[in-house]
């Protein structure tokens, strides 16, 4: 992000950023807008449900949520527009966990000054995409970036805000984001985790930078034509990040089994809601990542043979459920893991479990000479 360095200020904020950012910029109950969860947003842009008011942005904030176009599940700028024009908020948030392609950032600022509104843009997930030049930059029109450091950006668990110096918003912005983080809502800094966050972002300024960055969206693209074209759907149909949203509706599985199923065999997924979901609490899909695959220096061909295993798990996945016999998940994790007469399910568990297991020692990791790491006695058996 060294380009926008001479316009913004960066805090290095080991707390919930975004707490921070709208204690700065709005009042107690002040309207704000954020993608919805179900859609892709994040918990801290205002969600709530009908029983309840589920984070502290819509606890202490009001907020109403905007959506995707359902034919093409991108972002429905206009509806955004429109719906802005009703409810006036104070803020429109932008950003997501869960959308595989690119944000329009000159339509939202738009947006945000025909209502008076602040734009900040939570740019969590891809910030480490965002350094590399790899998508598309929000500094240019954003009042306030956040980010997660941990997670496209690689770096210790902790957060960073970034903020306008300059134009008519800005006024007295730097004064009021210093006073949001300290003493409104963290104490003393972590030091160390300080050091981690400058680790990560000297790591971004490297010129092998861009290159991690395209690679990481190379695979992700990589991973998700392998399984659409093994018949499966994706939202959107593809990706422009890093990361592939898997809808398993069609299966009739749901993203909760499939997670289960991928922590038995050792593979780590996310369950997520994807676009259409009457209830984030029983999600219809999965959200794949590749930017630790690529740390490992895994390429587009190594895809997809990570394909063929989230393929064989899916299988498996509707044999265990079938011999549960019940769409309860603890029925299906008990059918995973017990060996019973005439049931090949929990054995399969077994045998993915291993290959799996064996799959990454071929590939360097950072930080650690993986030839020097020995199995525990019978580890690929257990
Ligand atoms: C991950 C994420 C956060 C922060 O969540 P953590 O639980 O602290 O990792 C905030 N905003 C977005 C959009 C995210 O994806
Ligand atoms: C963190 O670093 C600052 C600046 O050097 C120092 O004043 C402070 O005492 C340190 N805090 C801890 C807990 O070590």
């Amino acid at each position: 992000m060294p380009q926008a360095a001479a316009k913004v200020l960066i805090l290095l904020v080991p707390i919930t950023a975004n707490f921070a950012a709208l204690t700065a910029l709005l009042q107690p109950q002040d309207r704000l807008m954020g993608l919805g969860l179900p859609d892709g947003g994040h918990l801290t842009h205002g969600y709530y449900t009908a029983k309840k008011k589920m984070t502290a942005s819509s606890i202490y904030f009001q907020s109403l949520p905007y959506g995707l176009e359902p034919a093409t599940q991108l972002i429905n700028y206009e509806a955004l527009r429109s719906q802005a024009k009703i409810y006036k908020p104070r803020l429109i948030i932008c950003g997501a966990s869960a959308y595989p392609r690119d944000w329009d950032y000159k339509t939202l600022r738009a947006i945000a000054d025909e209502n008076g509104a602040y734009l900040m843009a939570d740019i969590a997930h891809i910030s480490g995409l965002v350094a590399a030049g790899e998508q598309a930059n929000p500094f240019e029109y954003c009042d306030v970036v956040t980010t997660t450091t941990h997670k496209t950006l690689r770096g210790p668990r902790a957060d960073l805000i970034f903020f306008k110096r300059t134009g008519d918003n800005a006024k007295d912005l730097e004064k009021r984001i210093n006073d949001a983080v300290f003493p409104a809502c963290q104490g003393g800094p972590h030091n160390n985790t300080i050091a981690g966050i400058a680790t990560a972002l000297l790591q971004a300024c490297q010129p092998t930078w861009k290159a991690y960055a395209q690679q990481v969206i190379a695979n992700a693209r990589t991973l998700g034509s392998e399984l659409v074209s093994r018949g499966y759907k994706l939202q959107t149909s593809g990706t422009d990040n890093h990361l592939v949203l898997w809808d398993l509706r069609p299966l009739g599985l749901t993203g909760s089994k499939l997670e289960k199923l991928c922590d038995l065999v050792g593979i780590t997924i996310n369950k997520n809601a994807v676009s259409g979901d009457a209830s984030a609490q029983v999600p219809g899909g999965i959200r794949l990542g590749t930017s630790a695959l690529t740390s490992r220096d895994m390429l587009e061909a190594d895809m997809k043979v990570v394909a063929d295993f989230l393929h064989r798990a899916v299988q498996l996945a509707l044999v265990l459920q079938k011999e549960a016999g019940s769409k309860l998940l603890k029925e299906f994790v008990r059918i995973a893991t017990i060996q019973e007469e005439g049931k090949q399910g929990a054995k399969q568990v077994l045998e993915l479990r291993k290959e799996v297991r064996e799959f990454p020692r071929r590939w360097p990791s950072p930080g650690v000479d993986v030839s020097t790491l020995t199995m525990p006695e019978g580890f690929l058996d257990e």
